[in-house]
């Protein structure tokens, strides 16, 4: 199926690079966020990140005033109605994205595809929340979306053939080297990354170095572009103890288990970038 029209629900740091992505690719873009001031501010966000773009030029001019053309904020669900695809990026929590999938599959036209950018979510609970499951599967993009080449398709055992591949054609055609994953928590990449992350936390915790020095080893290391502690805040620690809690529940590794300062720090609402602090303090 030919994707043109694409609905992104949810405005935080991911819905606002798919958004972008997206719209610099050609697609029409329907963002919808819960209140208008939000979604002015991620207009206004995006204007900033593709003026940005074409300072250094890697973004002509006439390009960044299509790609802001092609886009529109509501803040009605009903905008999404006429999308080819819709891809949900709220909150990492069951409960709220199977309700959400629930009123996508009551207000978007048949033919819509509906997928899900979860980390580590079964994306088959989702499914089942509609009436049209083979149409429903995972396209999970990489944080921050414009720049990372990566999109895992994430393949519920309820989804059909066609859907995958217009899931990965969508993919391709944003400019990402798509995989195919089966829907497992954590796919290929926060299976792999998450235990590294909250290992890292558990050697601060036991005090085997300080948080400068961990980055800094992971950097000079292993050649990572930014440390344990660095990516934990770019992430967001409220995702992060989500992805570790869904990870646990289907395995149940002590490895997958969030370390108490993790929570601790959601507690205290130090999320990392999003909040203006986390492991790192970014008032300054
Ligand atoms: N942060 C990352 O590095 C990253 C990378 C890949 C995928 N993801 C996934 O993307 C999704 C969004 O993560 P994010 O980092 O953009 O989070 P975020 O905290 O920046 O944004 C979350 C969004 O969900 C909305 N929201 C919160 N509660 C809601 C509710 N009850 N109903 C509807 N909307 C609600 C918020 O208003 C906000 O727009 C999650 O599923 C996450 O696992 C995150």
């Amino acid at each position: 199926m030919s994707i043109k029209r694409v609905g992104i629900v949810g405005s935080g740091i991911m819905g606002a690079g798919i958004a972008e992505s997206a719209a610099v690719h050609g697609f029409e873009v329907v963002l919808r966020s819960r209140s208008q001031g939000t979604a002015d501010s991620m207009v206004a966000g995006m204007e900033k990140s593709l003026a940005k773009q074409v300072e250094k030029g890697k973004l002509p001019e006439a390009e960044r005033e299509a790609a802001l053309g092609r886009l529109t904020a509501a803040t009605d669900l009903g905008a999404l109605s006429g999308c080819d695809l819709v891809i949900e990026s709220v909150v990492e929590d069951l409960g709220v994205k199977k309700h959400l999938f629930s009123e996508l599959d009551r207000i978007c036209g048949e033919h819509t595809i509906l997928a899900t950018n979860t980390s580590t979510l079964p994306v088959v609970d989702m499914a089942m929340e509609t009436g049209r499951p083979e149409k429903v599967c995972g396209v999970h993009f990489f944080n921050p979306a414009p720049v990372m080449s990566l999109v895992e398709i994430v393949r519920p055992i309820t989804a059909s053939d066609e859907t995958i591949a217009s899931a990965q054609a969508f993919a391709e055609a944003c400019g990402k080297e798509a995989v195919e994953v089966k829907d497992q928590a954590g796919f290929v990449v926060n299976a792999l990354l998450f235990p590294y992350l909250n290992n890292a936390v558990r050697l601060l915790e036991s005090g085997v170095a300080t948080r400068d020095d961990i980055d800094t080893a992971m950097k000079g290391g292993c050649g990572f572009p930014m440390g344990p502690f660095a990516l934990l805040d770019l992430v967001g620690l409220d995702t992060s103890v989500a992805i570790l809690d869904a990870l646990y529940n289907e395995f149940r590794d002590p490895h997958f288990a969030a370390v108490p300062l993790l929570r601790r720090m959601v507690a205290a609402e130090l999320y990392g970038r999003k909040s203006g602090k986390g492991f790192y303090d970014y008032h300054r």
